[in-house]
């Protein structure tokens, strides 16, 4: 059985079921998501290998050979259409064009389950997913509700009494940021923020605005809008944890009066509770306002500066019992959740010393150096100054925020990194924070065009380091900046890594 089948057995059905590594139903064999490539503009539809199997990532790595792709639709695979697509402007604007949301990079989060690759969605800051027009999905309108899950009585009904509802969602417990929402769960059909209640999504980071558990962070929280809660109260409560696991099974659950937080190892072990009980104590929180929409990555009005990735996750109708939301933690671990190689081509090793040279036509005597802290291309020959030979010069090391990529030290500023800031590349003293580490992590990938490596930045898959007018950056392919110009992409992104100057 899948993660659905086991809600339905329980009584509380998926409304909607999203994963780009698995079929949830064990009869499911239709799309689980579509991608669409940077050459010509064609999308694909990835399905399981199997009815109920692991998604055919080696469909996507064909179709996306040499070139770049972007997850443009996850599909639900409830029959319900409650599929999710670029999430469009809100309360705040995305970074895209008109204001929509960025897409993920369809390569940003490999793993294998029972050993068979597959892509997670890794959601960078200002990536977004949503539908607002869905079907079935708890709502606090009365037909929704009686359609789907009788109220218990007619005064439930002539009170308003909200429809209750469940998830669950497996996550990457590395990756996250303090940003607003890494969410997956039901918003505001407006993407504005109408108020106290009118969200019930499942959140993980390391956020103090609103509410924390015990420890540093990450927290699985309950965004009900205008406040991420732990518990009963705003602010702290004990009870929840501090999750420290690669990959993480979230859960939350809303019904008239009651709500829980539960979470765990997705790749051992049982949940714990980490809330069960009253609705917030807060006004505006109880009764629920739940509206129905479906975010992914975003808060409910279109916040987008939060980061994590998605693996899978469902929406029921109906309050699940603990029991259920167990039986569906086993099915989890059953799957097998495990990291993946993050680096292809030729390798980078740490330790060496290398120079990066770039491949387009117009540029290859050109290698990537500094002046202060501006990182660009200059041509270096055997004859340059020592000096210029050094600034060409950088010393590979472990990645400084994810040890399975790297960074690159500068041979004549010990110390020193580079590092994207608002997507331009930059020479950076090392300043101990986890935004600079997260910065200055790289993942080599094989040469776009072909050649070398293209070095994408670890938090933003989709941007690689290119060179543009002779400057750096990080950029994606296409784009609203100048630099994620289309125009000779491959070439730009793919630099010959070889041994350093000095
Ligand atoms: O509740 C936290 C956030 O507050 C919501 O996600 C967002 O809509 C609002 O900014
Ligand atoms: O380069 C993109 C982002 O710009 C970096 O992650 C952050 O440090 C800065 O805001």
């Amino acid at each position: 059985a899948g993660p659905c089948d086991l809600y339905a057995s329980g009584g509380t059905p998926c409304v909607a079921a999203h994963s780009t590594t698995r079929a949830l139903f064990s009869a499911f064999t239709g799309s689980l998501y579509q991608v669409k490539r940077g050459s010509d503009g064609a999308t694909t539809n990835i399905a399981p290998l199997s009815a109920g199997g692991v998604a055919n990532a080696a469909a996507q790595d064909s179709f996306c050979a040499s070139t770049t792709c972007l997850i443009t639709t996850i599909f639900d695979q409830t029959g319900r259409g409650n599929h999710l697509t670029q999430a469009p402007p809100g309360g705040f604007n995305g970074p895209e064009a008109n204001g929509f949301d960025n897409l993920a990079a369809a390569d940003g989060a490999p793993v294998t389950l029972n050993g068979q690759k597959a892509y997670g969605v890794f959601i960078s800051p200002g990536t977004g997913y949503r539908n607002d027009a869905t079907n079935g999905i708890a709502t606090v309108s009365l037909l929704t509700c009686h359609t789907l899950t009788p109220c218990a009585d007619s005064d439930d009904y002539l009170q308003g009494r909200r429809c209750p509802q469940g998830m669950y969602a497996v996550l990457d417990g590395t990756h996250f940021n303090g940003g607003c929402c890494f969410d997956y769960g039901n918003a505001e059909t407006s993407a504005h923020d109408t108020g106290n209640g009118h969200m019930e999504a499942i959140y993980f980071g390391n956020s103090r605005t609103w509410g924390t558990g015990s420890g540093n962070g990450p927290w699985i929280m309950a965004d009900l809008e205008n406040g991420l809660f732990s518990g009963v109260t705003t602010g702290l409560n004990s009870a929840d944890q501090t999750i420290t696991s690669r990959f993480v099974t979230a859960v939350v659950k809303g019904e008239p009066g009651t709500w829980a937080i539960r979470g765990g190892n997705a790749a051992s072990g049982s949940l714990s509770t980490f809330y069960s009980g009253a609705r917030p104590n807060v006004a505006g929180y109880n009764p629920m306002h739940k509206e129905g929409a479906i975010i992914l990555g975003i808060g409910g009005d279109n916040s987008v500066g939060a980061q994590g990735t998605f693996y899978e996750g469902v929406m029921t109708s109906g309050y699940p019992s603990d029991a259920t939301e167990n039986s569906v933690q086993s099915n989890v671990v059953a799957a097998k959740y495990a990291t993946t190689s993050l680096t292809s081509g030729p390798a980078i090793s740490v330790g060496s010393a290398v120079s990066f040279r770039a491949t387009t036509a117009c540029c290859t005597t050109r290698f990537i150096a500094h002046t202060g802290t501006a990182v660009n291309t200059q041509v270096v020959t055997s004859s340059s100054t020592s000096a210029l030979k050094l600034s060409a010069s950088w010393t590979v090391v472990a990645g400084l925020a994810n040890s399975a990529c790297v960074s690159f030290e500068s041979r004549d500023t010990a110390g020193s990194f580079i590092r994207h800031f608002n997507f331009a590349l930059l020479v950076n003293a090392n300043d101990g924070t986890q935004q600079f580490k997260e910065d200055a992590t790289f993942c080599p990938k094989a040469g776009l065009n072909g050649q070398g490596n293209s070095i994408r930045a670890w938090g933003y898959p989709t941007r690689s380091f290119r060179h543009f007018n002779n400057n750096l950056f990080v950029a994606s392919n296409g784009g609203v900046n100048t630099f994620d110009a289309a125009a000779s992409y491959n070439d730009d992104v793919s630099w010959v890594v070889g041994a350093a100057f000095a």
